[in-house]
């Protein structure tokens, strides 16, 4: 299916104003004290045959948002639709068709792995639960889908400590597809794997989605990642989804002051880039999930707000995510978005946040002594050293 195709594909799922609120157990009683927001009123589609790429800083609830969709588990709120039917309160006999349907891989599959059984076995084990085929239909079942991964036939005899890290994530790739499913949650499924392994991995997931027609929700802190197995990206703060757009316009035009922020950090190659780039540092750590800042979340470590000095709306009001005129194939939660359309407004704040950046960066290195830049290719956005780590002064450098 083509881009263009992808992008007019009918929904395979909806979600609409979707929460997930976990209890904060504390307390000499332990008792219930809070409620720690993962998720708080998130909506989104995912097309059929289209990857959507879920990006944010570690904690902001990318995998909740991937498990309570699958129903693994219950919603605070909202609704799910799958393939047009309501699946938020389904339970039982009625879930279990749609289970097949939806599948996750794993970023550690080793962890979902029984290490006492052959991989052969492993891989059936979800034709055994769905009752799909007989016992010598599953063993065909399973030896074409690890052709298709990429293992060989002896290897179904064999235990999981027996694999290396990239065919343990062949096998969890294994494990998912081969209940033939329609969606599939990849929970980071290459963040743990060496950089020369992510790319055979990565180019296997796009080759089966071509072969099978599959639809991915795609989970990564890796921007470079993100950007090139996505047809669109979300990108989530703190439980929210702060901007969602076509992948290829997001890299080109981000529109939130997050967004900015963080494409702002990518490690790029060219050193003429380098030198050029107008970077913005983010002040202040990501805000507790159990008691997030009221109006816009972001609203405490926003850049723009400074530049517009600080209206109490955005301390107020909760912007929803909307459509900006102009490009219609991208949402932004920022009441002031329209201000970061292209142009010498545009320009001009980004500018001056970036002096501001690079003035508070300076004072920092003089005060702490010289320190070590990561590598240039050192992973994108929240991939590899120094990304977004909160350094000691509380400054999460993105
Ligand atoms: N079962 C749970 N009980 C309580 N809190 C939870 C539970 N699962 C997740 N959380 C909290 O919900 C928030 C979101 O967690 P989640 O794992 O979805 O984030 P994430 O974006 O996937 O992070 P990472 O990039 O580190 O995987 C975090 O504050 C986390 O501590
Ligand atoms: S609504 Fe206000 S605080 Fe939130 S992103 Fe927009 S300008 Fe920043
Ligand atoms: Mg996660």
């Amino acid at each position: 299916m083509t881009i263009a195709g992808k992008a007019s594909g009918s929904p395979l799922v909806e979600v609409e104003s979707l929460s997930q609120f976990f209890p904060l157990i504390g307390g000499v009683l332990q008792r219930t004290i809070g409620q720690v927001k993962a998720v708080d009123d998130v909506s989104f589609t995912i097309r059929r045959g289209e990857t959507l790429g879920l990006v944010g800083e570690s904690g902001c609830g990318k995998t909740t948002v991937g498990r309570t969709l699958l129903r693994l588990i219950d919603p605070t709120g909202g609704k799910i639709v799958f393939d047009g039917t309501d699946i938020t309160n389904l339970s039982g006999r009625k879930l279990g068709p749609f289970r097949r349907r939806m599948q996750i891989i794993f970023q550690d599959p080793y962890a979902s792995l029984d290490p006492r059984a052959q991989i052969g076995s492993s891989i059936a084990e979800g034709l055994r639960v769905h009752g799909m085929g007989s016992a010598q239909e599953q063993r065909n079942r399973v030896a074409r889908i690890m052709e298709l991964v990429g293992l060989q036939p002896y290897h179904a005899r064999r235990y999981p400590h027996e694999f290396s890290g990239g065919q343990r994530q062949r096998i969890g790739i294994a494990r998912a597809l081969v209940l033939e499913p329609d969606l599939v949650v990849c929970d980071e499924p290459v963040s743990a794997l060496d950089v020369s392994i992510q790319a055979q991995v990565l180019n296997l997931l796009r080759g089966l989605q071509q072969e099978f027609g599959l639809t991915y929700l795609f989970v990564a802190h890796n921007m470079g990642v993100v950007e090139h197995i996505s047809d669109r990206v979300a990108v989530m703060y703190l439980g929210g989804i702060a901007e969602l757009a076509d992948a290829k316009e997001m890299y080109r035009v981000p529109l939130h002051p997050y967004t900015i922020a963080l494409l702002s950090a990518v490690p790029v190659s060219s050193p003429r880039e380098r030198d050029t780039r107008k970077r913005i540092i983010l002040m202040g750590d990501v805000p507790s999930p159990v008691n997030p800042p009221s109006g816009c979340r972001f609203h405490t470590r926003c850049w723009l707000r400074t530049q517009l000095d600080n209206p109490e709306r955005c301390e107020t009001e909760r912007p929803e995510l909307r459509v900006i005129e102009d490009f219609p194939d991208h949402q932004v939660a920022c009441h002031f978005a329209e201000r970061l359309v292209p142009g010498a407004d545009r320009d001009r704040m980004i500018d001056a946040s970036a002096q501001v950046s690079s003035a508070r960066a300076t004072s920092d290195e003089e005060a702490s002594g010289p320190t070590t830049a990561p590598a240039p290719d050192s992973g994108g956005l929240f991939g590899g050293q120094g990304a977004d780590v909160p350094d000691e002064e509380g400054q999460a450098r993105v």
